[in-house]
């Protein structure tokens, strides 16, 4: 038989997506939708042997189901969708990140005391403060816009607000915005080339262990200097937790948000009649803010076996693997009427964009915030704006899903 490996990529094309998916197929990333509905009809649980090997589920009961049976399905065994890179130390962490990333990548009882920890900085009070920043902001980044009359929606302005925003929130300065950026993006967008990701780890750590140097000579009012002087039962929190922590926030504020609010900008530039209808409706806000996030979840989370466990008559062993696909959940019909359709108004949408169970993000008031307040900003001062003719529309995937150019002209 003919050698089918795409030159590009180095794989081969996939054969069956029931059984030999890859999410890192280029019409997986761009268009996963049909995809996911086939599945749902004819294997609701798919597997493959690539990367790794893992099971793939696709519908919203199954999906919620696992996510809330935390026994079965654990986090603490790795939260990647790839395995770590070939000769990495195993724990969730890898070679660097001791203690993982808490609380995403703990089970109880390092779970339970870490994610409260950080509850607090998240609360609406707090991201109240946060907004004016946020505004702010989104009103410089929308001037750019104005003076060139065009831009790009993606690289341009979701990928700008929430590195900035989280790095405020840290005490990370301004200029290190882009190179934090380029180290998020090597860790979970390009999770699967082994030299990227570990670039990215090495240079998170390397970052933070300087600035928890600092912080502890030096306390600010900053929520790492606030991690530094936290306590778990009377003890100081050990450094390598603390480290964990700073590096989850980083990792989990920055791309997720900046693909939620590209999605909703390469949504509002290709459909008119909803960009329209929201600039001149803006009370709609707060159900648009939500089926965006539900049509368009940006982030799939993975689990890995402790033992054996049948589930839906699927065989699934210990160290497999299984791809907790939020975004497919958010699409299935018998969870979401016309569930492929974006409703701006749409009533019940009890979506998991943001996952179920014990480990539901637990930035998602700082998320919304961020999204609301980017559509407003551009909207109020925007309204016509419509993808440039003949440019280049890209999308990453994997971890996270959204747009990564979206050239568009205003007007
Ligand atoms: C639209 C943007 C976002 C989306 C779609 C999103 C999605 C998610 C999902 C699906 C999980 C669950 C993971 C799992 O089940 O394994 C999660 C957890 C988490 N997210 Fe987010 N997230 C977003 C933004 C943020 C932001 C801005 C922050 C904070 C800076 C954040 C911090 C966290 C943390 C700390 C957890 C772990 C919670 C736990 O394990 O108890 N996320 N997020």
């Amino acid at each position: 038989m003919a050698d089918m490996t795409d030159t590009q990529t180095g794989r081969s094309p996939v054969a069956d997506w029931a059984t030999d998916y890859d999410i890192f197929d280029e019409a997986y990333i761009t268009d996963p939708y049909g995809i996911w509905a086939e599945l749902r009809e004819r294997c609701p649980i798919a597997h493959t042997e690539r990367w790794g090997g893992s099971w793939l589920p696709t519908t919203y009961e199954d999906v919620t189901a696992m996510a809330r049976d935390i026994e079965n399905f654990p986090s603490g065994n790795g939260i990647s969708v790839v395995p770590p890179p070939a000769g990495s130390a195993p724990g969730p962490g890898g070679p660097i990140l001791s203690s993982g990333v808490p609380p995403i990548s703990a089970d109880p009882p390092l779970h339970t005391w870490t994610r409260r920890l950080v509850l607090p900085q998240m609360s609406p009070a707090r991201v109240d403060e946060y907004e004016v920043f946020t505004r702010d902001l989104c009103r410089q980044l929308v001037d750019g816009f104005l003076e060139r009359g065009e831009g790009d929606v993606a690289a341009g302005y979701a990928q700008q607000i929430p590195v900035r925003v989280i790095g405020h929130i840290l005490g990370v300065p301004d200029e290190m915005a882009p190179t934090f950026t380029e180290w998020v993006r090597d860790v979970l967008e390009f999770a699967h080339d082994a030299e990227r990701r570990m670039r990215g780890i090495t240079g998170i750590i390397q970052y933070l262990q300087g600035a928890l140097d600092e912080r502890t000579a030096n306390p600010t009012d900053d929520f790492i200097s606030e991690l530094l002087q936290s306590e778990h039962d009377g003890q100081p929190i050990e450094r390598p937790v603390v480290m964990g922590m700073c590096a989850l926030l980083l990792i989990a504020g920055i791309d997720t948000t900046w693909s939620s609010i590209g999605s909703a900008m390469w949504h509002l530039a290709t459909h008119p009649d909803d960009r329209r209808r929201l600039a001149n409706e803006p009370e709609l806000m707060p159900t648009a803010i939500e089926e965006f996030l539900r049509a368009y979840s940006p982030v799939t989370m993975a689990r890995r076996l402790s033992h054996d466990v049948e589930f839906q008559g699927c065989p699934m062993k210990a160290g497999d693997r299984i791809l907790m696909n939020f975004p497919a959940a958010n699409r299935d019909p018998k969870a979401f009427p016309d569930a492929d359709k974006v409703i701006l108004d749409r009533q019940h949408n009890r979506h998991v964009a943001f996952g179920a169970g014990i480990h539901r993000c637990a930035g998602s008031n700082l998320a919304r915030m961020e999204l609301r307040v980017a559509i407003e900003e551009f909207l109020a001062r925007i309204p016509e704006f419509s993808l440039v003719e003949g440019g280049t529309v890209t999308w990453a995937g994997g971890q996270v899903r959204g747009p990564r150019e979206v050239p568009v002209t205003i007007g």
